[in-house]
């Protein structure tokens, strides 16, 4: 069975994973979190440094955990995109550099495929129709997937406005709270109240879409209320949690709205946001309200990660895919309609 070498650098992350068979052997990560948090988001200039001080230092501390050597390795997967265009060059050219001394063909794959794989490293393959929803810092859509590398993947909604996590990231800053957003609001509301401040639940009213999200006006209305002075009596935790909530709460309905749309019997929440703890909370016993099965990541493959890559090349492999030609290049905006972009 082939080994399979995933490479993701399409953010702040340096990953590097290796699995076989849908086996994760080992992984390693580098992040350039901590050059970015004075500037309060991602500095792609910053991040593609980053990466090409990272990279061959992260495929060695890889290979070292999964304990193979680079000659086992007998294919390599990519993040080609979407993500930010200086730092995925740097993952693309290094995959292909990679692929021309090891002799061993190479997949250029999409980065949310990769997310939604991360997931059958943990659960085993995915079922023959699943809903996932996909909560990263750039993305929130709801898909209907059948087989994640031969079925052309449908999407049955897609963020109007900001992304989930965007939205945690720029309430994260409104509530003074430490970069990066996401981990630090999931933090501070672990002591709030959630019910304290009633934000609102975007597009859920009679007419609105179904499945549709929106989070910019709920990110406009937190910070409105913290604008206006928050009330004696309620601290940034109760705001933090209450803001989550909203987040949460239209997130997992709309969720198993899809799936009770789709007659399908299995949610999977895949993508950074999907390592909030009260967004995996929720989920649960509304799922388990519901009689839907619930698939989530461990949280470390959640975020941004090698293994990730390397799962859905392997699922590539295994089928058979053709490698993607040798020109291909870099791509920071692409929707997912396949697994391999090339
Ligand atoms: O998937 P990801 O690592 O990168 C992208 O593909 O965008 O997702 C990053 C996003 C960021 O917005 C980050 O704030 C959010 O995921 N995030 C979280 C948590 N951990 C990461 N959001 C809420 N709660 C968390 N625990
Ligand atoms: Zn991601």
């Amino acid at each position: 069975m082939t080994i399979v070498m995933g490479i993701e650098t399409s953010c702040d992350e340096t990953g590097v994973g290796f699995v076989q068979d849908g086996v994760l052997l080992g992984d390693a990560l580098a992040s350039s979190m901590d050059e970015h948090a004075r500037f309060g988001g991602v500095v792609p200039e910053i991040a593609a440094r980053a990466h090409v001080a990272s990279m061959i230092p992260t495929v060695h501390k890889a290979i070292s955990n999964a304990g193979i050597s680079l000659a086992d390795v007998g294919a390599i997967a990519v993040t080609a995109g979407p993500g930010l265009a200086t730092a995925l060059h740097v993952g693309v050219a290094a995959a292909k550099a990679y692929a021309l001394a090891l002799e061993v063909p190479l997949y250029a794959v999409h980065h949310l495929a990769g997310h939604a794989a991360a997931d059958t490293l943990e659960h085993g393959p995915l079922p023959d129709r699943s809903v996932v929803l996909i909560v990263s810092g750039g993305h929130t859509s709801l898909l209907f997937v059948r087989d994640l590398v031969r079925t052309p993947i449908v999407h049955l909604s897609d963020t109007l406005d900001d992304a989930a996590g965007e939205a945690f990231d720029k309430v994260s800053r409104v509530l003074d709270l430490p970069y990066p957003g996401g981990p630090s609001i999931d933090a501070a509301a672990r002591s709030g109240d959630r019910t304290a401040v009633a934000f609102p639940r975007p597009l859920t009213g009679p007419g609105d879409p179904e499945l549709g999200f929106s989070f910019s006006g709920l990110k406009t209305a937190v910070a409105r209320y913290v604008e206006r002075g928050i009330p004696a009596g309620i601290g940034v935790p109760d705001v933090a949690a209450s803001f989550q909530e909203a987040v949460a709460d239209v997130l997992i309905t709309k969720a198993l709205r899809a799936c009770r749309r789709q007659q399908v019997q299995t949610l999977v929440i895949v993508g950074g946001v999907a390592a909030n703890s009260r967004i995996r909370e929720l989920a649960q016993e509304r799922c388990d309200q519901a009689g839907i099965g619930l698939r989530i990541p461990p949280i470390r493959l959640c975020t941004d990660n090698g293994a990730m890559i390397a799962a859905i090349g392997d699922l590539l492999v295994r089928d058979g895919a053709k490698p993607s030609p040798a020109d291909f290049s870099a791509t920071p905006t692409v929707a997912l309609s396949s697994a391999q972009l090339y």
